[in-house]
């Protein structure tokens, strides 16, 4: 039987309880499809850092290279100077294995959820290719004569040709692979979201991107300026396929996809070297006003599962963890994919391995 090793890095204020919903549906999908995994459970946090003073050491970096796998919760304390530990765990995690890739499907599952007037799932099914170890999170850049009036604040964006030009691979790979899922017919986009009028050395994405794209003649190109992208996603969200994109573009329009998709409580991610150890997590934050109150939305997390499931190649135990959470957004028994849906924390988690079971 196949045995995966997964880290558990539980984390922050919500984070706790929506992964271990995460981890109840992977116990019910192992169950079912036959598989077999080992938890090693990580306390990096900020709660851990406030008692211990302690973030993530080199030695457990090289440790978790050795993993198939590591699977996140939510990190960020409101009592620690911000980011401190973000940096430490979730871009710990991102430099330090290498995980180039940050992957963000926007798909509605059933139209309810979604805040657009007139929009099906039929219009909202992308995936957004976030380039994850460069751009504006190269941690380059300081302050200079810091809390005087002459300070200076430097925060450099850094490209690599290299960096550009793996995830524009990545992009146009998935976009024929998804095709390929589609049937004959389906479309297959790749749009590059740059702001290589204002900031001119993003030419290298243009650049890049239009190279790969010469081995891929059936992938249709496209292009769209950050501030024009956000439009056309609330616009037209039926124009994109796959979005390849930097960092920090990545970042904010992914927040503004996850509420087509319903919210963030929905939206999941994967944090992939393909071939490498990766990291699986909902987009979400820490939610700390949350914090033990079982309101919080699991789907994020319990589709972080399924994303590690299909990175694991078990394309089965994945469609599988999907499908549950489609029927039961579909079913309409959640009315919203927040901690104002009336359905607890735990008991969506219960309500997916049912309807897992059931298929
Ligand atoms: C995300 C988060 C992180 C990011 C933060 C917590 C560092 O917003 O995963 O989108 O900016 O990448
Ligand atoms: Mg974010």
């Amino acid at each position: 039987m196949t045995s995966y090793d997964i880290g558990v890095i539980p984390g922050d204020g919500i984070g706790p309880a929506v992964l271990k919903e995460g981890l109840k549906v992977l116990e019910a999908v192992a169950a079912v499809e036959g598989f077999a995994y080992q938890l090693i459970e990580y306390p990096y946090s900020g709660e851990h850092y406030l008692k211990t003073k302690d973030l993530v050491p080199d030695r457990v970096i090289d440790e978790w290279r050795t993993l198939d796998a590591v699977l996140l919760g939510a990190i960020g304390h409101p009592d620690v100077e911000p980011g401190l530990v973000e940096r430490s765990v979730i871009l710990g995690l991102r430099f330090g294995l290498d995980l180039y890739i940050n992957l963000r499907p926007i798909k509605l599952y059933a139209e309810h959820l979604c805040p657009l007037k007139g929009k099906t799932p039929a219009d909202i099914d992308f995936v957004v290719v976030r380039e994850n170890t460069e751009g504006l999170y190269s941690q380059i850049g300081g302050h200079l004569k810091k809390g005087t009036p002459d300070e200076v604040a430097l925060v450099n964006g850094v490209y690599t040709w290299k960096g550009c030009e793996r995830a524009s691979r990545y992009a146009f790979e998935l976009a024929r692979q998804r095709a390929g899922q589609r049937g004959t017919g389906g479309r297959a986009k790749v749009t590059l979201v740059d702001k290589a009028n204002a900031l001119r050395p993003h030419d290298i994405w243009t650049r890049a991107y239009a190279q790969v794209a010469r081995d891929f003649p059936e992938v249709e190109t496209d292009h769209a300026y950050v501030d024009a992208c956000c439009m056309w996603m609330i616009k037209n969200p039926e124009w994109f396929d796959v979005i390849v994109t930097t960092n920090m573009f990545g970042d904010i329009i992914t927040d503004l996809g996850a509420m087509l998709q319903g919210g963030m409580g929905i939206a999941a991610s994967g944090n992939i070297h393909p071939g490498k150890t990766s990291m699986f997590e909902p987009i979400h934050g820490s939610a700390p006003k949350y914090t033990g109150k079982n309101v919080a939305c699991p789907l994020g997390a319990i589709s972080a599962v399924g994303m590690m499931l299909d990175f694991l190649g078990d394309v089965q135990a994945a469609a599988r963890v999907e499908q549950a959470v489609a029927d039961l957004l579909r079913s309409g028994a959640v009315p919203s994919a927040d901690a104002r849906s009336g359905v607890s924390t735990s008991a969506m988690g219960d309500m997916v391995v049912e309807r897992l079971r059931r298929r």
